[in-house]
């Protein structure tokens, strides 16, 4: 079955054609970067503006790509939440009006499932159940995944996201945004031992994280440090970066162990970061733990993943209707 999957619940617009929930025949990304940019964050009402603009072409060439015409496409996926609700009303409303017109099955999906499911577009994916560590911009969760479409929260951040603590502290030494993969790149030429910042394990018993701390700390460590602190920029991202990332290996692993699961999915746009790849990959190893990761461009915001996950609603006999809506937060 080939469905055309459709994403727009942040900065991207993105559209995929994606055959049984597998085999990607296309994917396309518009990234909206430089457009935020110089805000150092996603405005909301830019944001769907640009949903607008980049929408129709965006499908045409995720068809084009695929190679195949509109008449082809046997049914629609498309985000409903969580996100922003004026930029996910753009890609919902245009799915929905897509689906009537052709007269083919659709279904609104959720974004995190869509994340979770990104390591089945990859060859000898996790068998279930397995634990997913879901780091994004806007969630930082461990999930108990026994099906596609089955999932139970085990923890999550309490205050901001890995990935709001990346952007904020890149913001705060004025490295651009969205912050990341700069810090990503910086960390390499630094000292993660030089500058020790605090590690919020909170109380070790809980897969809850909270990452506002740390970013308090580089904060009062920029404040204290005022004429060294920009010759310090490797040490301090590599420093921040190893705080966060130990919780974030240490935590996943041990939701591993406590469900007995020998298979950890490590997924969402913080997955994309070298050194985390490289150290939940060890870390978990040491464990008897395997570790799977999507490429770098199922990491971010794609809508591949989106009609990767829908495929499985589908199959289950779910369908959306005429009069369902987008949601901002996970109920
Ligand atoms: O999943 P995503 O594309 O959007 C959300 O659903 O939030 O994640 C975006 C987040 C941003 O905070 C960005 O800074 C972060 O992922 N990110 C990274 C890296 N690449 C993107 N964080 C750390 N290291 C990276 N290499
Ligand atoms: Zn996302």
């Amino acid at each position: 079955m080939n469905i055309l999957g459709i994403e727009s619940s942040c900065d991207e617009t993105a559209a995929a054609v994606v055959k049984n929930g597998t085999a990607i025949r296309s994917t396309v990304v518009s990234s909206q970067v430089a457009v935020h940019h110089r805000y150092g964050g996603v405005v909301p009402e830019l944001a769907s503006r640009k949903h607008i603009e980049a929408i129709v072409p965006v499908v045409d060439e995720a068809l084009t790509e695929a190679r195949l015409p509109l008449s082809d496409i046997e049914a629609i996926a498309v985000t409903r939440g969580p996100g922003l609700v004026g930029a996910l009303l753009v890609g919902f409303s245009f799915a929905k009006s897509l689906a009537y017109a052709l007269g083919i099955p659709w279904v609104g999906v959720n974004h995190l499932e869509g994340h979770i499911n990104s390591v089945f577009l990859e060859p000898d994916p996790p068998s279930f159940p397995f634990v997913a560590l879901l780091v994004s911009g806007g969630h930082t969760s461990i999930y108990y995944v026994t099906g596609h479409t089955s999932t139970e929260l085990m923890g999550q951040t309490r205050d901001d996201a890995a990935g709001e603590a990346f952007d904020k502290v890149a913001k705060m030494l004025d490295l651009g945004y969205p912050g990341g993969g700069i810090i990503d790149r910086l960390a390499k030429n630094g000292d993660p031992a030089k500058i020790k910042f605090p590690r919020s394990y909170l109380d070790k018993a809980t897969f809850d994280f909270s990452f506002s701390g740390i970013k308090t700390a580089v904060h009062r460590y920029i404040a204290n440090h005022p004429e060294q602190f920009k010759e310090q920029i490797p040490d301090i991202t590599a420093g921040f970066q190893e705080a966060v990332l130990e919780v974030l290996s240490y935590k996943a692993i041990r939701a591993a162990m406590d469900k007995g699961c020998d298979r950890i999915a490590l997924v969402g746009g913080v997955a994309a970061n070298s050194r985390l790849r490289e150290k939940l990959t060890s870390d978990a190893g040491r464990k008897g733990i395997r570790v799977h990761i999507p490429s770098l461009h199922l990491c971010g915001d794609n809508a591949a993943m989106i009609a990767g996950v829908g495929y499985h609603y589908l199959k289950a006999g779910m369908v959306a209707e005429l009069w369902d809506d987008v949601f901002s937060r996970s109920k």
